[in-house]
């Protein structure tokens, strides 16, 4: 990963923040989740970066990181768009919701669009079943009975931002 002054940012926060905690146990998976927050993933080289702060075998990181699926070794868009493909949703028609995130987007599922906008991800029961097939686009915008035809719109709500 080129290291660009953004990155230069995010990493010395994240020292900062290993900084304060050091000395006290277990704060691995807090780590962690600080530096996914900061950077969207956990590439292998922030990984790294990680063990040799505090002091741990880089093998010991990825175990963490591997064993826990709320983190992720790959990148995401900067709107994760999360379509639910639990029961309910599924026979309400969410896998067609998701082809057509998929084509509108053209990318694969969990690749990120060429612009870093995007990335379209399968979820399980997000809990909102009566409203099937429901779409989650970030942490709290929530769309219910959506169609494929919906999916064109939702998708241009968010292009122009950032
Ligand atoms: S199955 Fe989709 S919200 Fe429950």
């Amino acid at each position: 990963m080129a290291v660009c002054e953004k990155h230069v940012e995010l990493y010395k926060e994240l020292d900062a923040y290993i900084e304060e905690l050091k000395g006290k146990k277990g704060i691995l998976i807090n780590v962690l989740h600080k530096a996914q927050e900061l950077f969207g993933w956990l590439p292998q080289e922030v990984q790294d970066h990680v063990a040799k702060k505090l002091n741990i075998p880089p093998s010991v990181v990825y175990g963490v990181v591997t064993f826990y699926n709320f983190f992720s070794t790959k990148p995401k868009g900067k709107h994760q768009i999360k379509i639910c493909l639990g029961t309910a949703c599924y026979v309400k028609g969410g896998d067609r919701v998701m082809e057509r995130f998929l084509s509108e987007l053209g990318v694969e599922e969990s690749e990120v669009t060429k612009d870093g906008k995007f990335s379209v991800h399968g979820v399980r029961c997000l809990g909102a079943c009566s409203m099937a097939p429901v779409v989650l686009v970030g942490e709290k915008d929530f769309y219910g009975k959506v169609t494929p035809d919906m999916v064109p719109g939702i998708i241009k709500k968010y292009k122009g931002e950032g």
